[in-house]
């Protein structure tokens, strides 16, 4: 999605501007922009379509010399993806504005400002912004006010950064909806949607909660709640494990993230597990005293992290001994729902800052339930700030648009709320003592999974030339079914379905052939001979399949079925280590097809617009 950056500062700052942009690629964009305040006080726009690297190629030809600027990459709503729609935005010469999020009364508003003789060089919501500030800049002689009275017209979601060519090394941010940071510096202040942009300069942050505003010189930041009134919010220290770095020896940062997953799960253990259970406060200080009293659990969550929750319907219900529902968080929010008596709300997110999970959370407050839980990744995310437990996946930033360390350790963290209920709800000690055990073999799982990757990648070929995929699986490796077909649909472009194996005779054998691969994840747990009968079936038909298996399994390659032998491990954990053959084949497959495995066309990695 849209990526936000700013800066004032005594030095040149385009620079820095293009690299925070850069830093912000891996969010999704198709087109970027910047707008620097030089020292004639002239606002000067370069806007390009495409790559960040074309924005830094058109400033290497005209070097800019300001001290003040915005800069934003922009991932279409409003508008097709051309150079007039990029951002910033600018009015009157004067007035330069980057947004994310959707103003949803553009319209009206738009209408309005025309009829005041305002002339649009866009098609997006956001150019109505910065002329709505340029008209109330002419009732307002300070900047900040005039900003302050046109949020006042915006209904939807915006976290919107202004520059005015008449208070050179002024910002004025405001925050409704869509992420913030302040970045301090010393003689210099930023801002940006995402920490991750502005590493380079600072390491100390404040994040603007819902509704506030902040006022940013070189020197000061002043920041104000929704209601107009100054208030401090805390400075955090940028926590080093979420720092991405670089690719390193890896081509692609998903093949990176692939192979970070033993060290990420090694790390989200580390302190969290006693010898038969879970140490303290896992979920936060006091979280016990609310997890005692939970009857059934409500996960809410999108995509890959919605598949996590699907994964612990089975661990809650089997082993905490609780009911538990699990739903994507764009139907949640917009249905009458049943909230069952001691329900927990548990949102499950990578960013922390999804816009239909949040709203899920938000209005999971005014519905009854116990409490809420969010299980994700970002410390500093809305989900975090806003929920009543929260517990860190710690897995560090996750750049690939396609998650996949961010999945396994979501799932870590499942398996511990699992514990942390059973434990109230009739799980024996030796129930416990085994779920600690497994998790503790899950690193080394990892990394023995990790060795097939020579062994998928040869298999990778076969899967090149075909437009349809079905992904089989039973129990818990239905969901992983579910985003083995995901990773391979949003990276290599192939259609992918998934089904429970039980399902196939209703309706989805009749798909099967020859054209068609069948991915089978079989590991060596009660419902393996189902399992065999589902693969007979496709056999039956002529289907070719590609079944990844506990080597007790005792399937074996024949000519329409490929075995690839995956490392015996626990039922438990099963789902965990399945998951990394199925991104290494969709890793593969997209490699061969040549996709941008990092930024696949259309996606964007924090989904903070409906
Ligand atoms: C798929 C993927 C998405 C996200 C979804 C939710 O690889 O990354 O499906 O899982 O957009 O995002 P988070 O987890 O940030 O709420």
């Amino acid at each position: 999605m849209c990526g936000i950056v700013g800066a004032t500062s005594e030095r040149r700052i385009s620079e820095i501007l293009i690299e925070g942009l850069k830093r912000l690629e891996y969010r999704g964009y198709d087109s970027a922009g910047l707008a620097v305040l030089n020292d004639n006080g002239d606002i000067e726009l370069v806007r390009r379509v495409g790559k960040v690297q074309a924005l830094k190629d058109a400033v290497g030809e005209q070097p800019l010399s300001g001290t003040t600027g915005i800069a934003h990459t922009r991932w279409a709503t409003h508008g097709g993806v051309t150079e007039a729609n990029a951002h910033p935005h600018i009015s009157g010469n004067c007035i330069a504005v980057v947004h994310n999020g959707i103003i949803e009364n553009h319209d009206k508003l738009r209408q309005q400002l025309q009829q005041l003789g305002y002339t649009f060089n866009s098609d997006t919501d956001t150019e109505v912004i910065c002329h709505w500030i340029h008209h109330e800049r002419k009732k307002h002689d300070d900047f900040f006010a005039a900003v302050q009275a046109t949020i006042k017209h915006l209904e939807g979601a915006y976290g919107t950064l202004v520059m005015d060519c008449r208070n050179p090394g002024r910002l004025v941010v405001a925050r409704s909806g869509s992420p913030l940071v302040i970045g301090l510096g010393i003689g210099e202040n930023f801002v940006a949607s995402d920490q991750l942009a502005l590493l380079p300069v600072t390491r100390r942050f404040i994040v603007l909660e819902e509704g506030d505003m902040a006022d940013i010189t070189r020197t000061e930041v002043k920041v104000y709640d929704r209601d107009g009134n100054p208030v401090e919010r805390e400075v955090h220290e940028f926590d080093g494990h979420y720092d991405a770095g670089g690719k390193g020896e890896y081509r692609h940062y998903m093949l990176k993230e692939i192979h970070e997953q033993p060290s990420a799960v090694r790390h989200a253990l580390e302190e969290r597990l006693t010898d038969h259970g879970l140490a303290d406060d896992v979920f936060g200080k006091g979280s016990l005293e609310l997890l005692k009293r939970v009857k059934h659990v409500q996960i809410v969550a999108c995509g890959t992290s919605y598949h996590a929750g699907l994964v612990a319907r089975y661990w809650l219900e089997a082993l905490a001994g609780v009911s538990c529902n699990v739903e994507i968080a764009s139907e949640f929010r917009y249905r009458t729902s049943h909230v069952h008596h001691d329900s927990l709300l548990v949102t499950i997110s990578q960013s922390g800052e999804t816009a239909d999970t949040l709203a899920a959370l938000r209005l999971s407050k005014q519905l009854g339930y116990l409490g809420s839980l969010t299980i994700c990744n970002v410390p500093t995310s809305s989900m975090v700030r806003e929920s009543d437990l929260a517990y860190l996946t710690r897995a560090g930033a996750e750049i690939g648009v396609a998650s996949t360390k961010a999945f396994t350790t979501q799932l870590v963290g499942l398996l511990m709320l699992t514990l942390a209920i059973g434990q109230f709800r009739g799980m024996s000690h030796e129930q416990q003592s085994a779920v600690v055990q497994s998790l503790k073999v899950l690193p080394n799982k990892l990394e023995e999974a990790l060795l097939l990757s020579e062994a998928i990648e040869a298999l990778a070929p076969e899967f090149a030339d075909k437009y349809h995929s079905l992904f089989l699986g039973r129990g818990t490796q239905y969901p992983i079914a579910m985003e083995g077909a995901l990773k391979l649909k949003e990276i290599s472009y192939i259609h992918a379905e998934a089904y429970a194996a039980g399902e196939l005779k209703h309706g989805p054998l009749a798909l099967i052939d020859a054209e068609m691969p069948v991915i089978v994840v079989a590991p060596n747990d009660e419902l393996l001979e189902k399992l065999k009968s589902n693969v007979e079936e496709v056999r039956a038909r002529g289907g070719i399949m590609y079944v990844f298996a506990d080597k007790h399994a005792h399937f074996k390659s024949d000519d329409s079925m490929r075995v690839i032998n995956v490392t015996h491990c626990d039922e438990l954990i099963a789902p965990i280590v399945y998951t990394v053959p199925l991104q290494l084949l969709s890793y593969f497959v997209a490699i061969i097809k040549g996709t941008d495995v990092d930024q696949p066309r259309n996606l964007a990695k924090s989904v903070t617009v409906e």
